[in-house]
């Protein structure tokens, strides 16, 4: 233990992180043991090289002057036919993956256990991680072949995930078509001193690397041999707060996969962004290479453009869905390739003060995290496809606990989209004034997955107001 202590303070001392070790003496054998465990194995390469992103003054924005939009691919129905064909055929030979990224803190939402765990589902308030193993279910009903799902979780919610799924015997699916990967974590830093946060004495506080992080956590834990020895070809991402998520889809697919749209590496859907203040990255071209620019990062003038249509010059929202080749993603996070870069967030993080022996709250935020973005693969892509999605069939996420994005909103959305599937079939629907249905409906994806699908048997006449129904 004392070359260990003393190894762990010249560490510290040489990197001005010396604090870290001010209450040593006090702790009893077991915190000491595991506040040297936590000093040994925090990444000081990546801490070492990050430390201008760390102070603010390395991070390269991306210059707006040097952005060009994106026109993203909207089928009209006979080329959705044909993507579609395409997309099914590489799922029913197998060569598709889940990748859902549900590793992330969730501190807008608050909800007491991981975010997938939340109901998310109008009438039957159906946790997230059922809405998507309901989806993976009818894909493999359908085309007769599984589809493996990887989840990625983070130290802090891992066991908590593997619990739930087990308790809910894993949605129906087989137990051994999900894996759970745990992605990395980095310490929190004061925005102002740059030295490392404690959550507690002897508790270096911590938190997951960011959404990026997954892809090195999916090379690091084994994943992608482990897809390659499933025959996966194709790498489907999605985030674990949008119950609408298309996790497999057909037409999306099958663009990747067209040589004439991408070279399927790295393929991306949109939403049309139409309120300029909309706080959401939005698709443009950086010397021709596919870019995400966060909406902090777009200046105001450049995000209220309009083009000779009169849309937003830089429209194609980010939803967060990807499809990555898996040989594309070996050779980023494999043996040899460069990585995705490190960003800087300005976070509100609570942390201990060894001098008043207080967990102090900020009153704002206080703390630097280091995260990596999936979408920062995108630019190592050649040539990458952006498929045109309609908002209200895809993306209702919930990531704050009341107001825009929340429960209540995604609720709207999804029982909106299913009032419309219905009323495509003759069904009379209250609609309120503001263009709402006046009702709570779902729809799950065992039932169907589109209008066309839905079992005529099951369709009533009309809706009646305030009522619930699920199908
Ligand atoms: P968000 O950026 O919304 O973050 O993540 P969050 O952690 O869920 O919520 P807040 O910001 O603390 O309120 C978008 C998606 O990326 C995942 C999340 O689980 C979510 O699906 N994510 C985020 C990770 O998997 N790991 C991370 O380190 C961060």
């Amino acid at each position: 233990m004392l070359n260990r202590l003393e190894t762990a303070r010249k560490l510290l001392d040489s990197r001005d992180q010396g604090h870290l070790l001010q209450e040593f003496e006090s702790l009893d054998s077991q915190a000491a043991e595991q506040l040297l465990d936590q000093v040994e194995s925090l990444h000081w390469d990546v801490i070492d090289q990050a430390r201008d992103v760390i102070s603010g003054v390395g991070e390269a924005a991306v210059d707006p002057d040097c952005l060009a939009p994106v026109e993203a691919h909207v089928p009209d129905t006979d080329s959705a036919g044909s993507l579609r064909s395409a997309g099914e055929e590489a799922i029913a030979a197998g060569q598709v993956a889940a990748l859902t990224v549900a590793g992330g803190q969730g501190t807008r939402l608050g909800w007491n256990g991981p975010k997938g765990t939340y109901p998310a589902t109008p009438v039957s308030g159906k946790p997230l991680f059922a809405c998507f193993a309901e989806q993976l279910r009818a894909v493999r009903h359908r085309y007769g072949a599984g589809v493996p799902w990887y989840i990625i979780t983070s130290p802090e919610n891992d066991s908590s995930t593997r619990n739930f799924l087990l308790d809910n015997k894993c949605f129906g699916l087989d137990r051994d078509s999900i894996m759970l990967v745990q992605q990395g974590t980095m310490p929190s830093f004061d925005a102002e001193t740059g030295h490392i946060l404690l959550s507690g004495p002897g508790r270096i506080a911590t938190s997951p690397d960011g959404h990026g992080g997954s892809l090195d956590a999916l090379h690091r834990s084994g994943a992608l041999s482990d897809m390659e020895s499933r025959g996966t070809t194709i790498i489907s991402y999605s985030q674990v707060d949008n119950p609408l998520a298309k996790i497999i889809d057909p037409v999306f697919i099958g663009l990747h996969v067209d040589e004439a749209h991408s070279s399927g590496e790295a393929s991306s859907k949109m939403v049309l962004k139409t309120d300029p203040a909309e706080r959401v990255g939005v698709f443009g071209l950086l010397e021709g290479r596919t870019c995400v620019i966060e909406y902090s990062d777009l200046p105001g003038t450049m995000a209220s453009a309009v083009d000779a249509d009169g849309r937003l010059r830089f429209h194609a929202a980010n939803i967060a869905m990807h499809l990555f080749s898996l040989s594309f993603i070996q050779s980023i996070v494999g043996e040899g390739g460069k990585g995705l870069p490190w960003h800087r967030a300005v976070k509100e993080v609570p942390s201990w003060n060894p001098e008043t022996r207080k967990l102090q709250k900020p009153s704002g935020p206080n703390a630097v995290k280091l995260e990596r973005f999936i979408f920062d693969v995108l630019g190592c892509a050649k040539r990458s496809a952006i498929l045109a999605t309609e908002r209200a069939e895809e993306f209702a996420p919930i990531k704050n606990a009341q107001g825009p994005d929340s429960q209540t909103t995604s609720f709207q959305i999804q029982s909106d989209l299913f009032a419309h599937w219905l009323e495509e079939r003759g069904v009379v629907i209250p609609w309120t004034s503001e263009g709402h249905v006046d009702a709570a409906i779902e729809i799950a994806p065992g039932t169907a997955m589109s209008s066309g699908e839905i079992p005529s048997e099951l369709l009533p006449s009309s809706i009646e107001p305030g009522s619930s129904m699920l199908l």
